[in-house]
């Protein structure tokens, strides 16, 4: 992170450059009609058969990670009963590494004593737990990556009995593609996705089932080619921060990614900033809600052992992490944004829709006046359903006005949605 502090901006926008000039633009159709059907492997389906949950390290603790706070998570995961609702994996982030011995053998350093101790501590949760590498000779935080240690390291994971492996780009930059191929932007990008091949080759020699996340902040369309490089989930961006503004560029530059998701293969928008920061109880649910909408991996980062009640009971929403879970593994869509308010569907199993308002201004006069087209959904007449963080009934109605605080968002599941029957119109289940 301190070595590599610039890279999460250049990240940024590439990764916007790319979504924008690379990815179609939306058309106007059923979302299904758009759906890509990208050569996934039968390990992803396993692992990874809806987006992953869990808690990460990284955006609460970052190098101050050690083998106590990784038990205390776990620890925490089941007493706060997150894991009943669903997270299973706790994920080491950066800074676990120590030296490598003259065999080659990757040590860890002094704040992890024992990682097969560890792993087995967390696996008597009846958890799993994941680890974190850089295919170039450094992590982004300066620790020692897997360069020339490929094979060797992720037999060493899978000693120890890890089930996750995020795998983040960093110094590989440098080191590989600057080196090899320098002023050569494909030639560059070629050997990225052969570095990623590698791990993936690496990880299915080992015959444990491994999850396989790649963090290369969504260069080169990573969308298109992840999936057949063995990628469960690829990040889509640079790193989020736990301020409004920065979750929400990042939701905007998810539009038109939303037919490269499915079981087994995940966009993924980054690790969840619920609980931390200055984010206010608004911004927490409509963070999460995005999250859900976006059957993105669900990731808390969090700190567990101070999580207050109110932070608790959203990463716990049971109704929100079911839109999350949802067996179809459809990602949801902005289908109209009128002033600064935005109107998202994600289409669910069994019919159902997941309609998401949501106010990206910053007082409630952006709704001023807001009124729901529920026409431009593909939607006709008065639509019963659950609003989700209220958990009573509503019903939406066309030209309804709907008032929302500043970053607030309206989250309602509609069971059985009544349906236009024009082709013209953005739809939703046929
Ligand atoms: C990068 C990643 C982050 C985190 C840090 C660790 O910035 O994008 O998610 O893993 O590295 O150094």
């Amino acid at each position: 992170m301190r070595v590599f502090a610039s890279l999460s901006l250049v990240a940024v926008a590439l990764a916007s450059f790319t979504a924008q000039s690379q990815t179609p633009a939306a058309p106007k159709l059923a979302p299904q009609a758009q759906l890509a059907t990208p050569q996934v492997s039968p390990k992803a389906q396993v692992v990874s058969q809806t987006p992953p949950m869990g808690w990460n390290s990284w955006n609460y603790f970052a190098e101050r990670v050690d083998d106590k706070g990784i038990r205390a998570a776990a620890d925490q995961l089941v007493a706060t009963g997150m894991k009943d609702a669903g997270y299973v994996y706790i994920n080491i982030d950066d800074t676990w590494e120590g030296e490598r011995d003259a065999n080659g053998v990757l040590h860890t350093n002094a704040k992890f004593p024992d990682m097969k101790a560890l792993a087995d501590y967390v696996h008597s949760k009846d958890l799993k737990i994941g680890i974190y590498s850089s295919p170039g000779s450094k992590t982004c935080a300066g620790y020692a990556g897997s360069l020339g240690h490929e094979e060797q390291d992720a037999h060493m994971y899978a000693e120890w009995g890890f089930d996750y492996l995020k795998y983040d780009l960093c110094s590989f930059i440098p080191d590989v593609m600057e080196k090899q191929a320098p002023h050569d932007r494909a030639a560059q990008m070629r050997l990225m996705q052969a570095a990623y091949a590698k791990m993936d080759k690496a990880l299915k020699a080992t015959g444990r089932p491994i999850v396989y996340s790649l963090c290369q902040y969504g260069w080169d369309a990573v969308w298109e080619w992840g999936p057949s490089e063995g990628a469960n989930l690829w990040r889509t961006t640079g790193d989020i921060t736990p301020e409004w503004d920065r979750i929400y560029a990042i939701v905007s530059q998810q539009e038109g990614l939303e037919e490269y998701a499915g079981p087994g293969h995940w966009n993924d928008p980054d690790m969840l900033e619920v609980g931390n920061g200055k984010l206010t109880l608004a911004e927490n649910r409509a963070h999460f809600s995005l999250w859900a909408m976006l059957a993105a991996p669900l990731l808390a980062g969090n700190d567990l052992p101070n999580m207050k009640p109110e932070i608790k009971a959203i990463l716990t929403n049971r109704d929100v992490i079911a839109i999350d879970q949802d067996q179809l593994g459809r990602q949801g869509a902005r289908i109209y944004s009128d002033g600064e308010v935005e109107v998202w569907t994600r289409q669910l199993s069994g019919g159902a829709l997941a309609i998401a308002v949501v106010n990206a201004g910053d007082t409630r006069y952006s709704t001023h006046p807001f009124h729901l087209n529920l026409r431009k959904l593909g939607l006709t007449g008065t639509q019963a359903g659950k609003d989700l963080w209220t958990g009573k009934t509503v019903e939406l109605t066309d030209n309804e006005p709907l008032e929302l605080a500043g970053h607030d968002v309206l989250l309602v599941r509609v069971d059985a949605p009544k349906i236009t029957t024009s082709t013209n119109e953005v739809s939703v289940n046929k």
